[in-house]
C-alpha cells in the first residue's frame, strides 16, 4: 500500500517523500506535475490520486487558513476514508482558528489521524518567500518585535514520517516549535552572521506590508488572506516553545544558528543565480 504525500513537491513534502523513499516505503506524490496530478482547485481529479493509498500526509496551499481551505480538507479527509485511506497526517499553522477547524475536521474524519501543529518554518527563509528579502537584505513584516519560535522543516518531516509509519502517533497532537524565542531581528542577526551579509529587519505596518506585497507581484487574491494571516498569528500568540519534536522523537529540536549554518552556502548560490553574481 502506497503512502500519498500532498505537497510532495514543497518544503515539508519532499523532506517527507525523500525519508519514505530511503525506508523503501511506495510513495505518492501529491503535485500538480505528478501523474496522476493533484490539485486542490480540481477535485474530480483527488480520486485517482486516492487509489491504493492508505496513509496521506496533508499539506493544504497557500494555507489552510485562506478562503476554501476548511472546505477542501474536509472534503478530501472525507473521500479519503471512503477511499480505504488509513491514517491521516495534518499539517496545521499554529496559532490560527481556522487552522484548529481543519485540524477538527481531520480529527471527525473517521481515520487514525495525527496534528502536527507547527510555527513559523525556519525554512521561509531560504526556500520560500522570504529568500528574496533575505538576497535583498531587508526583511520588511508587520511583526513588530514579537518573538517566534521557529521550527526547522527536517524535525516536521521527521515527525511526519514516524506519525505515518509508526501506530504510536494516532490520536497525538504534537505542536512543534525550535529550541528557542527570536524576533525577526534576531533572525536577521543569526542571517547575518552564517551568510557574512549584512541582513536588517525593517518592521513595517499591516498596510505597507500589503502595499509591498502588490508591488512585487504577489496576486491580488493572496494580498488580503495574506496580511489577515500575518496580522492574526504576529500579535504575540504564539511567543511560547512547545516540546512537541521531544514528544515525538524523543530528541531535542534543531537550533536556527544550525539550520542557518547549514543553508550559508545555498544562499550564496542562489544570490548569484538571481543577479549573475552583484548580490553574493
Ligand atoms: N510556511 C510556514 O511557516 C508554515 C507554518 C505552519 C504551517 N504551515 C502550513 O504549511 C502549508 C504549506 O506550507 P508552505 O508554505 O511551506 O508550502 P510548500 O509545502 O513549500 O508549498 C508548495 C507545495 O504546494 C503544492 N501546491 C501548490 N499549489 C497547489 C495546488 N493548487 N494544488 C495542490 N498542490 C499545490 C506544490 O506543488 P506543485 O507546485 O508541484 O503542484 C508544493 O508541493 C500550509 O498549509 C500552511 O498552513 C506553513
Amino acid at each position: 500500500m502506497t503512502t500519498l504525500v500532498l505537497g510532495g513537491t514543497g518544503k515539508t513534502g519532499r523532506r517527507v517523500t525523500d525519508r519514505l523513499t530511503a525506508l523503501g516505503l511506495p510513495v505518492r506524490v501529491g503535485s500538480r506535475s505528478a501523474e496522476p496530478p493533484f490539485d486542490w482547485a480540481d477535485r474530480d481529479g483527488w480520486a485517482a490520486v486516492l487509489r491504493d493509498v492508505d496513509a496521506a500526509y496533508l499539506t493544504y496551499y497557500p494555507d489552510l487558513t485562506f478562503p476554501g481551505a476548511l472546505d477542501d480538507i474536509r472534503a478530501f479527509a472525507s473521500l479519503a476514508v471512503r477511499s480505504g485511506v488509513r491514517r491521516l497526517v495534518l499539517l496545521s499553522g499554529r496559532g490560527e482558528s481556522l487552522a484548529e477547524a481543519a485540524e477538527q475536521a481531520v480529527r471527525e474524519s473517521g481515520a487514525e489521524w495525527t496534528i502536527v501543529r507547527c510555527g513559523w518554518f525556519m525554512q521561509n527563509f531560504n526556500e520560500g518567500y522570504l529568500l528574496e528579502p533575505v538576497l535583498d537584505g531587508v526583511i520588511a513584516l508587520p511583526a513588530g518585535d514579537v518573538a517566534e519560535p521557529f521550527v526547522d522543516v527536517d524535525d516536521i518531516a521527521d515527525v511526519a514520517v514516524a506519525a505515518l509509519t509508526g501506530p504510536e502517533h494516532a490520536g497525538r497532537l504534537y505542536e512543534l516549535t525550535g529550541p528557542r524565542l527570536m524576533t525577526f531581528a534576531d533572525v536577521a542577526d543569526e542571517l547575518s552572521k552564517a551568510t557574512g551579509r549584512q541582513i536588517a529587519y525593517l518592521p513595517v505596518t499591516a498596510g505597507e506590508y500589503a502595499a509591498a506585497a502588490a508591488e512585487h507581484g504577489v496576486p491580488e487574491a493572496e494580498i488580503g488572506p495574506l496580511t489577515t494571516l500575518f496580522t492574526e498569528i504576529l500579535d504575540g500568540r504564539n511567543a511560547y516553545l512547545a516540546d512537541g519534536v521531544r514528544e515525538a522523537l524523543g530528541r531535542p529540536a534543531r537550533d536556527f544558528a544550525d539550520f542557518a549554518r547549514d543553508a550559508a552556502g545555498a544562499w550564496t548560490v542562489a544570490a548569484r543565480d538571481v543577479s549573475g553574481g552583484d548580490r553574493a
